[in-house]
Formats: C-alpha cells, sequence, structure tokens
C-alpha cells in the first residue's frame, strides 16, 4: 500500500490522457447501463486498465482484475485498484501457479461477462472452472493471440460462449498493434538497455500489426531495418515499404537487436542463436514468451548473470554474449509501461461500449461464436476519437452519396 499515492497518480495521469474513455465513463455515470453486472477482467494491470475497469464501475458494474501476464503488472495500479473498491489479484513477477492462482481468484466474483487478454481466462473457465459457465453470458477478447485461440475453439466446438474480437475493431489494432506496440516497443528496449539505435541493425520478425509499427519507429530513429516474414503479401509490403527482407537465418549473421512480434512459437530457434554475434539483444513483442526459444537459450549458455534490470545475458561457450530482455515476454509491458494512454483510449473504448452492446443484447442470437465488434461501435470510437482531437471531417455532399452508389456514371 505504500504504492498508493504513486498509483493513484499515474492513473489520473492516464485519465487526463484519454478523452473517449473519459466521455463514455460521464455517461456511464449517469445511465448506470452495466447496473447488476459482474465483469472478471483479465487484463495488463496498468494504469490505462484502471481507467477502463473504473468505467465499468461508475456504469453499475461489479469488477473484479487480475493480470493478463506475470510480468507487466503495475504493482502501484494493483494497490490503488483496491484502495478504490475493485478488487485486484495480481503482482509483477509472479510465477505461473500464483498467475493462475490469481486468474481463479477474480472468476470467483461468478461472472457474467469476461473480459480477457489473451484467452486465458477463457481457458481456465472451459477446463478447470466449468461450473462458471452456467453464468457466464459471453466476453470480450483484446489482442490477436487471444482472438486466434478462440478460433480455433470455437472451430473445435469447444467454445461455450460468445466472445467479441475487441481486437478486430479497426480503431484497435490499427492503432493499438501498430502506433501502441511501435512505440512501446522501443522504450521497452532503451529502457533495459540504453543503447544507442542510430546506426544499429534491427531485426523485426513479422510484418502484421506489431511488428510494421516497431519497424518504423526503429528506422525513425536511425536503425537498418530487416523483416522477416512467412506471408508473401506481407513480405512484399515490407519490402515495398523500403526495409530489407530475408529470412532469419540471414539476419542472424548481422543483426544487433532482434524483435519477434508474430504471435507464433520458435521464431528464433537454436539455429539462428548459434549465428548471432556477440552482443546481440532480443526482445520479443507477442503475446507469449514463446517467439524466442528461451530452452535453447538456456542449454547454450555457459553462464548467466543479471547484466542490468530486465535485462539478462547469456555467455555461450565459445564466449558470445548474448542479452534476452524481459525474459522474453513482451519487452513493453515487460520492461516499460505499455502503449500510451492516448492510443489504450480508442481499445478500451471499444472494450466498455462492445461490454455495453452485449448487456443490452443479453448475447443474444450471438451463438457459442468469436463475433465482430459492431461496425457502429468501431465508427462511433473512430468518429468521437476525432472529435476529441479537434481534427476536422469532410461530409460527402448529397451529389457525392449518390454518385458513389450509382454504378451507371462512367467517364
Ligand atoms: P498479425 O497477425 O497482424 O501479424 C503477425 C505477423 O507475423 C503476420 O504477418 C505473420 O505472417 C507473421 N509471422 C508468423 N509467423 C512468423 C514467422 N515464423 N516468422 C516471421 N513472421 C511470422 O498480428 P499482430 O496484431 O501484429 O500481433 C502479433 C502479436 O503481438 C500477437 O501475439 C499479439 O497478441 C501481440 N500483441 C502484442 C501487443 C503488445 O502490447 N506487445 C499489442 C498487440 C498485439
Amino acid at each position: 500500500m505504500e504504492l498508493l499515492d504513486e498509483g493513484l497518480r499515474r492513473i489520473e495521469w492516464a485519465h487526463r490522457r484519454m478523452p473517449v474513455v473519459r466521455t463514455i465513463r460521464e455517461r456511464f455515470k449517469k445511465e448506470k447501463p452495466l447496473e447488476g453486472v459482474r465483469v472478471a477482467a483479465c487484463l495488463h494491470v496498468t494504469t490505462e486498465t484502471a481507467n477502463l475497469v473504473l468505467t465499468l464501475k461508475d456504469g453499475g458494474a461489479q469488477v473484479s482484475v487480475c493480470a493478463s501476464n506475470p510480468l507487466s503488472t503495475q504493482d502501484d495500479v494493483v494497490a490503488a485498484l483496491n484502495h478504490l473498491g475493485v478488487p485486484a489479484f495480481a503482482r509483477r513477477g509472479v510465477d505461473a501457479g500464483e498467475y493462475y492462482r490469481h486468474i481463479n481468484q477474480a472468476l470467483d466474483i461468478k461472472p457474467h461477462y469476461t473480459m480477457d487478454d489473451g484467452a486465458d481466462t477463457v481457458s481456465v473457465v472451459h477446463t478447470t472452472r466449468k461450473e462458471l459457465l452456467s453464468t457466464i453470458r459471453a466476453g470480450t477478447e483484446e489482442t490477436t493471440t487471444g482472438v486466434i485461440r478462440l478460433r480455433a475453439m470455437e472451430a473445435d466446438g469447444a467454445l461455450e460462449y460468445p466472445i467479441v474480437a475487441v481486437n478486430d475493431a479497426k480503431t484497435k489494432h490499427f492503432f493499438d498493434n501498430h502506433y501502441g506496440t511501435g512505440q512501446s516497443t522501443i522504450d521497452g528496449i532503451l529502457r533495459a538497455t540504453n543503447i544507442l539505435i542510430a546506426g544499429s541493425t534491427f531485426v523485426v520478425a513479422g510484418y502484421g500489426y506489431c511488428g510494421r509499427g516497431i519497424a518504423e519507429r526503429a528506422r525513425g530513429m536511425g536503425a537498418r531495418v530487416i523483416v522477416t516474414e512467412v506471408d508473401p503479401v506481407r513480405a512484399i509490403e515490407a519490402a515495398m515499404d523500403g526495409f530489407w527482407v530475408m529470412t532469419m537465418e540471414q539476419a542472424s549473421l548481422v543483426g544487433d537487436v532482434f524483435v519477434t512480434a508474430t504471435g507464433n512459437i520458435h521464431v528464433v530457434r537454436r539455429e539462428h542463436l548459434e549465428k548471432m554475434k556477440d552482443g546481440a539483444i532480443l526482445a520479443n513483442s507477442g503475446h507469449f514468451d514463446v517467439e524466442i526459444d528461451k530452452q535453447a537459450l538456456n542449454k547454450m549458455a555457459v553462464s548467466r548473470r543479471a547484466a542490468r534490470e530486465d535485462c539478462e545475458e547469456f555467455t555461450t561457450a565459445e564466449g558470445r554474449r548474448l542479452y534476452l530482455l524481459g525474459e522474453g515476454r513482451l519487452v513493453n509491458l515487460a520492461t516499460a509501461e505499455g502503449h500510451p494512454a492516448e492510443v489504450m483510449d480508442m481499445s478500451f473504448a471499444n472494450q466498455a461500449l462492445c461490454l455495453e452492446w452485449l448487456v443490452k443484447t443479453g448475447g443474444a442470437g450471438l451463438g457459442k461464436r468469436v463475433v465482430s465488434v459492431p461496425s457502429e461501435i468501431d465508427e462511433g470510437v473512430a468518429r468521437l476519437k476525432l472529435t476529441l482531437m479537434g481534427v476536422g471531417l469532410d461530409r460527402m455532399t448529397d451529389e457525392q452519396e449518390l454518385y458513389v452508389k450509382s454504378w451507371r456514371s462512367g467517364t
């Protein structure tokens, strides 16, 4: 609790930078659309998440919170949330046992709705806490990896309730994954290493929404950026955006910093680690800590030590030193503070509005499926964000409306 004041101050800092969520919160305070609803939220416990959770609480919901990653929790935020009457079960650096104990504690609220980031809560509900399925009406999912897991559950016929794929809203992944991950990944690498990015060779694995953000920001700071991909179209995009595109095998020989953002397993493997230069830095920004083969790194090492905070040095038999940041967990949250509030403003506006929509409709007719964010919510968030940013938007004239709907007019 000695962290309480810092937590409250930092939550207020984020609050001031989240005008869309703030506007929703003011309305929720008056209308109480979530009255009587219980929500278990498994999210990175950050200042932005606190603002989302307090919005739901002001809307009448009873909310419990746990972390969606063992290393992303901001302990001052946990202290503040508990002080503000939201039970938060999380602590930075817990082991797997405690991580899952916290998820179970958050689920003890007997939620009507789950709010997940990576689908660990849904997975627990569907395996060891099946008794909760009778009260759960629906859920939401925040990230790409979670949506992929849930789609796999749906395809297996294993999913027992509808889940809104918040990640897939345009106002989420076009901005949060791209600009949020882009900036905060660089921030995490800098905080853990304090290296000069200018003049370095930066390897980004995956040219999806996160990867392109990271590649752009690294280039902006003067790095030579290499992209590796498995998708041919995305590889062409990267090449035409001006990046070098090559295989990880080739990139391992020349890279100074390696960042994975694929959502895939063992993208950096032993055969790559064996080729890397002395001093190479390894970081991951994908959801799970599986993208860099940590076991292989461990096996190759004759010694390990903390080189700096959140930066572990592995020395190989031939004397090369490789540095792993934040235990290979998503580096922007493990070694920095995660996405800036301005971008989480849109992601969490989608979360709050999707929950309100689920409560209003009761999830009826959605089936046991992964469903899209209604386009009115997505577009509504974009319009509100623009208004609050003071950015003007043209409107089509009646003539233009007619023109774009007509197939008759040509040359
Ligand atoms: P995406 O699907 O847009 O992009 C992933 C890219 O990785 C794809 O282009 C795919 O072809 C490529 N890829 C897959 N396997 C590969 C391999 N072996 N080598 C090279 N490229 C490979 O996904 P998005 O939205 O960029 O998310 C990526 C990961 O980041 C997910 O795990 C997601 O949950 C996570 N994420 C992390 C955030 C953070 O705060 N660090 C924020 C948002 C998402």
